[in-house]
């Protein structure tokens, strides 16, 4: 029994599709789906049934892309329910259920008997992977300089929040009482689209994007909450990192145009990185 991840697979675009539609059964392993699955809820509902078959248990956190509202759509934390509703409808653990515990093989190196829980986030971001120099006013100003711009701008609404960095808050400030309410002798994997630390953006083409990748609220939660892992996505630079003993995995498939140059032309199905029990802590 494995617990694996793949963020990012816009299945938008035909040729994610068709790689989504490959993978094969897994038997009894468990998949993560690291957000960006797509940008409607027709997108959603297409992962969900055609993955859902093919593992025991799927885990789902959004990405920006799932959040975005089409005119007519539901905004903000309303689009957020109405996805976490589909999830919920076919038994997909979402950010808003109760954190389950791993019931495969723990990481060779973890104590025999080890509680190991997985934590599906949703944290947003609040613009501080900024400059020092540059304020929070003056971010735009500062991306727009090289005509840098997110799409969630005008797409991804902060109802009933303010703001997107309110929301952010707000979610930070719920998800730190739920982990620290976990048992103490506990260990983790956080899960949650952005990435959870600023030396971990590796977005070097468009390094004024680094705004809209995630908070540095979240900086020590690897060790705050005991992480074995921390899997990521929306970079779509698939890489695994570590610091002070526990691995980053950023999952992200990515567009076509991007996974060609690492997967080639037609590769038979999308990798999936293995997360658990993965190589020793
Ligand atoms: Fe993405
Ligand atoms: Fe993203």
């Amino acid at each position: 029994m494995r617990l694996w991840a793949i963020s990012d697979i816009h299945v938008g675009h035909p040729e994610n599709r068709d790689l989504i539609q490959a993978i094969p059964n897994h038997g009894p392993d468990w998949l993560i789906l690291g957000g960006d699955l797509g940008e409607t809820l027709d997108h959603l509902d297409f992962v969900l049934d055609t993955l859902g078959p093919q593992f025991a248990k799927l885990l789902w956190i959004p990405g920006n892309h799932d959040l975005w509202s089409r005119p007519g759509d539901p905004q903000g934390e309303d689009k957020y329910h109405q996805l976490v509703e589909a999830c919920r409808l076919r038994g997909v653990l979402t950010p808003e259920d109760p954190y389950p515990l791993w019931p495969g093989p723990l990481p060779p190196g973890l104590e025999p008997g080890t509680s190991l829980y997985l934590a599906p986030l949703f944290l947003l971001y609040d613009y501080g992977f900024r400059p020092a120099e540059v304020s929070l006013e003056g971010v735009l100003d500062w991306t727009m300089e090289e005509h840098i711009l997110c799409a969630d701008e005008r797409l991804l609404h902060p109802h009933p929040h303010l703001s997107r960095v309110d929301w952010c808050h707000a979610r930070v400030a719920e998800t730190e009482v739920r982990l620290s309410a976990l048992p103490a002798e506990a260990r983790t994997v956080l899960i949650n689209h952005w990435p959870m630390r600023q030396d971990l953006l590796f977005i070097r083409r468009v390094p004024r994007f680094s705004p809209w990748c995630g908070t540095p609220l979240t900086e020590d939660w690897h060790r705050r909450f005991r992480a074995v892992a921390v899997v990521t996505g929306h970079q779509h630079v698939p890489r695994t990192d570590w610091r002070d003993g526990t691995r980053f995995e950023e999952v992200s498939l990515g567009y076509p145009r991007e996974w060609r140059r690492w997967l080639g032309e037609s590769p038979p199905t999308p990798p999936l990185r293995e997360i658990l029990p993965g190589p020793a802590v």
